[in-house]
């Protein structure tokens, strides 16, 4: 009787080993395992027959069941391992197409928005008869707030909150706005000044409209008889040439340490499916205003910080925000969009 069982492992064993070389998916080997090993699987049914094997037969033909079902076991695991391979061997080895073009360098790059908008508000300004100036961006507390009229006590300083990159006596820090420009220009000569001054500026500032780092283009003007006339007129003179007739020019009163009177100018926008959009006149109602620059007559105390004789001469100056002038030319309404070197937005650009 044990014979019969001996036998029908036997053939157990060749019949799995035949299957299981025309196996293919993991699906297949999984119904091949239920088949052979699972609780009703052949091998069960086999094993059923065990009680009537002679109890002097059933050492050998129990060891030789667990033999047949370790090797299919082993089999079964080492065929999972082989179809595994060779599906990663497959994806790894999808043809390479030698016709398909290659990857060109990108060598169509222009100026980024920010300097875009820089280079076209020098050019306007330099045909007004302004000359441009540099300033460094780590500055000295002296240059930055002191002599312009902002000593350290004075509640102005908490809007321009920076890092202070050295302190002590000399105190150094990321110059908050480019005004310290100013006060560099008439430290190094007489009147009559007439200069802009690009550059980035650093504050403790992030929203949709404020970054941590901005750029700015500074203006002054010193010279006999300076008026409030000649800043607005120079001012309207700046944005038309830049957006063009009809734009919405709002001049707010404001308040600076370093000028008096003071304003800020607001350009009106209005909003469509794409974002903000320059309103003009006639053409679409104002919605909303975006502030894009401080400006005043220059305060006495400055001139006296830098040694000017404020009795003879008088200025104007002015701070106008790059990033701004931008969001409204392009329609952007997120500053950070300008700092994500994000190609899909600066190739419309
Ligand atoms: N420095 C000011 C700021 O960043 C802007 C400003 C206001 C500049 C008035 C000026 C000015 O030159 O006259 O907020």
């Amino acid at each position: 009787m044990g014979d019969g069982v001996l036998q029908e492992l036997g053939r157990l064993e060749a019949l799995a080993r035949a299957e299981l070389t025309a196996i293919t998916t993991a699906e297949e080997l999984q119904a091949l395992r239920v088949r052979f090993l699972g609780r009703k699987g052949l091998l069960t049914t086999i094993l059923r027959q065990m009680g009537t094997v002679p109890a002097a037969e059933k050492p050998l033909v129990g060891r030789r069941a667990n033999d047949v079902k370790a090797m299919l076991e082993a089999s079964l695991d080492a065929h999972r391992e082989t179809l595994a391979h060779a599906s990663i061997a497959a994806a790894l080895t999808d043809r390479l197409d030698m016709t398909l073009p290659g990857r060109r360098p990108a060598t169509d790059g222009h100026e980024h928005p920010i300097r875009q908008m820089t280079r076209r508000v020098l050019a306007i300004c330099t045909d007004l008869g302004f000359s441009i100036f540099d300033g460094p961006e780590v500055e000295s507390e002296q240059h930055n707030f002191e002599a312009l009229n902002m000593p350290a006590d004075h509640p102005a300083r908490d809007m321009q909150d920076t890092l202070y990159v050295e302190a002590g006596a000399c105190q150094r820090l990321l110059r908050t706005h480019t005004s310290p420009v100013q006060i560099r220009v008439m430290l190094a000569q007489p009147p009559p000044v007439r200069i802009v001054a690009p550059g980035a500026v650093f504050r403790r500032d992030a929203d949709v409209t404020h970054s941590p780092m901005f750029h700015q283009v500074e203006g002054l003007y010193v010279d006999h008889g300076v008026t409030f006339q000649h800043l607005k007129g120079t001012l309207l003179q700046v944005l038309e040439r830049l957006f063009g007739e009809g734009i919405s020019v709002r001049f707010r009163p404001s308040f600076f340490p370093f000028t008096e009177p003071s304003a800020e100018i607001d350009l009106g926008y209005h909003r469509d499916a794409h974002g903000m959009r320059l309103a003009r006149h006639g053409a679409e109602p104002v919605t909303d205003w975006l502030e894009i620059l401080g400006c005043g007559m220059v305060d006495p105390a400055v001139f006296e910080a830098v040694g000017y004789d404020a009795t003879a001469v008088s200025g104007f100056a002015f701070g106008l925000g790059i990033e701004r002038l931008a969001m409204l030319e392009w329609g952007i309404d997120d500053i950070r969009r300008f700092y994500e070197n994000d190609l899909r937005f600066l190739t419309q650009l």
